[in-house]
């Protein structure tokens, strides 16, 4: 088949069109025919050589965690789909990708609703099952009244976390780049820029308590969110290593041994249909510009996720090479 891979670590360019072994849907798994796959931090990480999980990549490495696309192989156990379901879902994270390609084998899905465009759908998975993990270990749900704020909000897993938890009933206080505060008001927050000075912002806006704080960005912000919120418990961080030394949860999901949060996707896809959940998508480019695809994702500002359309690898376009 043909895929989006990289036979060596490097800056975007090395991602080029090629062939790759078509992988096979196994138990507990379907295959689909891949539509749309959105860029995320790990596929950079990987691509540059800059992940901890390097020494265990084959190379070359067909990149992508998140796609969108029509089953065409439903593995053993699986039961309630078939052939021709149009679904959105993810990659097993151990296989570090293999989603930027004409087919790719998904450890969870959910039917892709109406509701949401093809590239929407491709980069929604690691965002959603991200952010429920994160609120459901912040406590965050519905029927309590909470004050949540999130560091980071505008880029992938913030912008979903963002709409999950005011779905959930919360009042959201986000952070942003200066100039992104209409973007994050659409998305039901209370917008702020980000940096230091944080809390002098929040106290500006006659907030005088935040329960909770979610760090998704990890850019250092941990000390005055656990003064925001009174405690360290308050607080879970997605990005910065040294939240533990403070007493800080960092959520690494279901390989360290956590509940994963992928019955989000299924609340997300209904509250998309009832207009209450979007995913934000800053660009999009063809497999054959994956490398411009790679480049945009890693540089800011950030609006939503990019997102690589992967259409024209089946079709036989130009980009089938
Ligand atoms: N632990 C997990 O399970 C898990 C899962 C998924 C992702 N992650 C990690 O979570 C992080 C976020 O993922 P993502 O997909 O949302 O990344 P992303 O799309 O690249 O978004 C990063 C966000 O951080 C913002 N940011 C940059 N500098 C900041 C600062 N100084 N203060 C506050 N915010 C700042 C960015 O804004 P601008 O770029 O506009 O400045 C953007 O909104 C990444 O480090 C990723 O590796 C962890």
């Amino acid at each position: 088949m043909r895929a989006v891979r990289y036979e060596r670590f490097g800056p975007p360019g090395v991602l080029a069109i090629g062939c790759s072994p078509e992988p096979h849907a196994g138990r507990g798994e379907v295959r689909v025919a891949v539509r749309t796959s959105g860029v995320s931090p790990v596929d950079l990480a990987l691509r540059a050589g800059a992940s901890p999980s390097r020494d265990s990549l084959a190379l070359p490495h067909v990149p992508g965690v998140d796609a969108a696309g029509v089953i065409d192989e439903v593995g053993e156990g699986v039961a309630g789909c078939a052939a021709g379901d149009e679904v959105f879902g993810a990659v097993d994270v151990s296989r570090l990708g293999g989603a930027c390609a004409q087919f790719a084998v998904l450890a969870f899905w959910e039917a892709k609703p109406a509701a949401l465009s093809w590239e929407e759908a491709g980069a929604a998975a690691t965002g959603v099952e991200t952010a429920t993990r994160a609120l459901d270990l912040l406590g965050v749900r519905e029927g309590k009244a909470t004050t949540l704020l999130i560091d980071g909000a505008t880029g992938g897993v913030g912008s979903i976390a963002v709409q999950l938890a005011a779905a959930r009933g919360a009042r959201v206080v986000a952070t942003g780049r200066p100039g992104s505060e209409g973007f994050l008001s659409a998305l039901g927050a209370v917008p702020l820029p980000y940096g230091p000075g944080l809390a002098g912002r929040v106290r500006a806006l006659g907030i005088s308590r935040v329960d909770r704080a979610l760090d998704v960005a990890g850019a250092g912000a941990l000390d005055e969110l656990v003064r925001l919120t009174g405690g360290a418990e308050s607080v879970v961080t997605l990005a910065d290593a040294t939240g533990p030394s403070r007493g800080v949860r960092l959520s690494r999901g279901r390989f360290c041994g956590e509940p994963d949060g992928c019955h989000g996707l299924a609340v997300a896809a209904g509250l998309a249909e009832r207009g209450l959940f979007r995913v934000p998508v800053q660009g999009v480019h063809p497999a054959d510009r994956a490398a411009e695809a790679h480049a945009a994702a890693g540089t800011g500002p950030r609006l939503g996720k990019t997102v690589i359309d992967l259409a024209a690898l089946s079709r036989g376009g130009p980009a089938a090479g």
